[in-house]
């Protein structure tokens, strides 16, 4: 396999700095690189005494000045020790190129892979590494192309734990996914759905478009459209949130666009709507599909030259307002009944952000439920953790009421539970896959538990029929019955 970095030759000075023998101060030993890369070198020392595993190298690069960085022992050998230097800073690092450019050499071989004859080649032809090492950007422009394979063979060593915290890591800290959403929300999630999710708000962010986000109810709507706002050049203006379900339609128009004293009955005095309030900022209309006719002709005349009417005014206003509205109803069917405007779905499909519902994001769920059991439990300054058989029900349930039920299930089981870990019961999640109204009959309930645990037990033992047979107190044979009569 092709290396990462150039390693050449060389015979250049370095002082190894490490712990005394006796511990008293620290010890400067002379030795030499023989050969160098950026990430590393080996040193022709050969070793009576190295102590510590982590070494001071201090050395002079021929025209580049004197640098002192710390690096650690790898390998002990006959000839020498081989040492990997840890984190250059990037000044270190350009000089350390210079003086690698300088050293490698002339054979005309690939200094990645070997390959022999690669002068008139621009790139290896065998490996693919670049080799005009003579261009300014080569080495910044390599380490990029070369930034996945070195993330590769790091990711051996990373537990899927590790995978989640580098996949929000780049979310939250690298692209700013999720940052700033509002007072400590976060979006919470690395699985493909939600990963498409975090992708289309950076892409629709920064634009005017107008989007329309479906999903179902509790999967994260409103905060996907804080999110808009807060990633939008808007952010430091109103972010206006008003549920179109919840105002009865005669006051949800006023309530929008406004009215003029004395319009009517009750109307004491000028009133600003919410689309005046969040001038400059974004309004987010959420349940769209509850706007009566008349109010979504309205809604349509704002899309179209961005003018609001109020109630009783002559004439219209303009106003400066980025519309995201979300639904978890199906337009296109109200469409066909004659209760939602053809043209006014189109101008809000323009950009459509669709939230998976919770039972197809497979892992996040766990993630979900993990994050909100430690900020819960945080704040009431508890320690809490999953046992194992929560685990496998919070994965095998199918959370209807997704994200929302996830918040409402932990927040209960947290005051619920003895115990620091939180057992399926504490979550009320004893028997996720029965559903209860379609049962009929005892033997029907019977069967449904039975065959339930033998699915726990089963997953419990890592299907070892003698471990089940323990567990659920019955004999080898009759475990064996039971998975024939369940299918399992
Ligand atoms: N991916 C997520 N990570 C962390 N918290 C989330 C996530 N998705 C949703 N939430 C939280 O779940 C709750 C419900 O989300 P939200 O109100 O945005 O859902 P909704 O789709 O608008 O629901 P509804 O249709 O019922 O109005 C909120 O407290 C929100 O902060
Ligand atoms: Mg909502």
């Amino acid at each position: 396999m092709a290396r990462l970095d150039v390693r050449c030759k060389v015979d250049l000075p370095v002082h190894l700095i490490t712990d005394s023998i006796n511990n008293k101060g620290v010890t400067e030993i002379g030795a030499r690189f023989t050969s160098l890369s950026l990430n590393g070198g080996f040193i022709d020392y050969k070793p009576q005494y190295i102590k510590n595993k982590i070494i001071g190298l201090r050395y002079d690069l021929p025209g580049h000045g004197e640098f002192e960085i710390l690096g650690e022992v790898l390998r002990l050998e006959d000839k020498g020790v081989a040492a990997r230097f840890y984190n250059l800073n990037r000044d270190a690092k350009l000089k350390l190129w210079d003086y690698i450019k300088e050293n490698i050499s002339d054979d005309l071989s690939c200094p990645y892979c070997g390959k022999k004859n690669i002068q008139k080649m621009r790139r290896c032809d065998a490996c693919g590494w670049g080799l005009n090492f003579y261009s300014q950007d080569y080495i910044v422009e390599h380490e990029k192309e070369s930034f996945i394979q070195r993330l590769v063979s790091k990711s051996e060593a990373f537990t899927i734990e590790d995978i989640y915290k580098v996949l929000k890591f780049v979310d939250v800290d690298i692209l700013k996914i999720g940052k700033n959403l509002d007072i400590n929300e976060e979006f919470v999630g690395s699985s493909q759905g939600i990963l498409n999710v975090f992708s289309m708000i950076r892409k629709v962010a920064p634009t005017d478009i107008p989007v329309l986000i479906t999903g179902e109810s509790g999967t994260g709507k409103e905060l996907t459209a804080m999110a808009i706002h807060e990633r939008s050049q808007r952010r430091n203006k109103p972010f206006v949130p008003i549920n179109c379900a919840a105002i009865p339609e005669n006051l949800l128009e006023a309530e929008l666009f406004g009215h003029e004293k004395g319009s009517f009955t009750g109307a004491y005095k000028n009133k600003a709507g919410k689309f005046e309030y969040a001038d400059g900022g974004s309004i987010f209309l959420d349940e769209i599909g509850e706007l009566s006719l008349n109010l979504q002709s309205k809604l349509l005349r704002f899309l179209e030259d961005k003018i609001i009417e109020k109630i009783g005014a002559n004439g219209g206003k303009k106003v400066d307002v980025r519309l995201i509205a979300a639904t978890n109803s199906d337009l296109k069917s109200a469409i066909t009944k004659g209760a939602f405007r053809k043209d006014l779905f189109y101008r809000l499909d323009v950009f459509n952000i669709p939230l998976p519902p919770v039972r197809d994001r497979g892992e996040d769920k766990i993630i979900l439920a993990r994050y909100f059991l430690n900020k819960f439990s945080k704040e009431m300054g508890l320690s809490k953790t999953f046992s194992p058989e929560t685990i496998d029900a919070v994965k095998s349930y199918n959370w209807p009421g997704n994200v929302r039920e996830i918040i409402n299930k932990i927040r209960r089981a947290i005051v619920m539970s003895k115990e620091t870990a939180v057992t399926p019961h504490d979550l009320d999640l004893e028997m996720p896959n029965m559903q209860i109204e379609e049962v009929t009959s005892l033997k029907e309930v019977r069967c449904t538990i039975e065959k339930q645990k033998l699915i726990e037990a089963m997953k419990h033992c890592n299907n070892n029929i003698s471990k089940v047979a323990r567990v659920l107190c019955i004999s080898r044979p009759s475990v064996y019955s039971l998975r024939r009569k369940y299918n399992i």
